[in-house]
């Protein structure tokens, strides 16, 4: 069966907003592990925008499903990962500037740079995921580097528009999940996917692991707010 790893970092992003210790990515994880999440995902950025380095310790403590940390293949966060092992490491390209992770990682281009992250990583035991866009050169510099699995970026896909381009970049993701799959890979998706998308990502063959954020904790805000609501006035009632 398909796995599902929940992006818990807009949980502490939310908490960042404000500087303070509320909503706990921490409790956010628990939840998504009570509501049947076999993965918890949180992305340490260099910047510590969202998720920070008490998260990912604690997490590493309290999370029994997969813990995957997405991290910039640089050395500060290497040896972090490789401190706080986490069941598994997604290599992820990363921007200061940038709202969310916006393409995938250049393997192609930092090819020695990111062969030898994945040997330090996997050396500690912990599987190691590329995220990349679907395109063939990417995908086949990503096997050459010996990691576990490929997580096909499916941004492009989300956010068209057209039924023709949503048809041609899924086609582009299947092509290249044949390639992973063909080289003994762990097939990953994510970014971008919704209740009202994720559905073909999901058919694709071989299809192993789905990493989903923003579309979920949107959704746990509004299917939550109402209890949220009552239980304030409750507290009010006397008053
Ligand atoms: N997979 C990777 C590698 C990501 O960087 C992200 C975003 O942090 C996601 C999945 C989840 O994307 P979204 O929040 O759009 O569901």
């Amino acid at each position: 069966m398909i796995e599902l790893g929940v992006n818990i970092d807009h949980v502490a992003t939310l908490r960042q907003v404000r500087r303070t210790v509320e909503p706990d990515p921490v409790w956010g994880a628990v939840l998504s592990e009570l509501g049947g999440a076999d993965g918890i995902t949180v992305h340490l950025r260099e910047d510590r925008r969202h998720i920070n380095d008490r998260d990912v310790k604690i997490l590493r403590e309290t999370v029994r499903c997969k813990l995957n940390l997405e991290m910039a293949a640089v050395d500060e966060i290497v040896g972090i990962a490789c401190d706080v092992k986490p069941d598994q490491a997604t290599l992820v390209p990363e921007r200061r500037e940038e709202i969310t992770t916006e393409g995938g990682l250049d393997v192609a281009g930092q090819f020695n740079n990111v062969q030898k992250i994945v040997k330090q990583l996997k050396d500690v035991g912990i599987v190691v995921s590329l995220f990349l866009d679907p395109e063939v050169r990417q995908i086949e510099a990503g096997i050459r580097t010996g990691c576990d699995a490929i997580e096909i970026h499916t941004g492009k896909y989300a956010t068209s528009k057209n039924p023709q381009d949503i048809s041609d970049e899924l086609s582009r993701i299947s092509e290249v999940g044949v390639m992973v799959v063909g080289a003994g890979l762990r097939l990953h998706a994510g970014h971008g996917l919704t209740y009202h998308n994720v559905l073909p990502i999901a058919k694709i063959p071989k299809m192993l692991e789905l990493n989903i954020g923003h579309s979920i904790i949107s959704r746990a805000i509004m299917v939550g707010l109402k209890n949220a609501v009552q239980e304030m006035k409750q507290l009010l009632k006397n008053f």
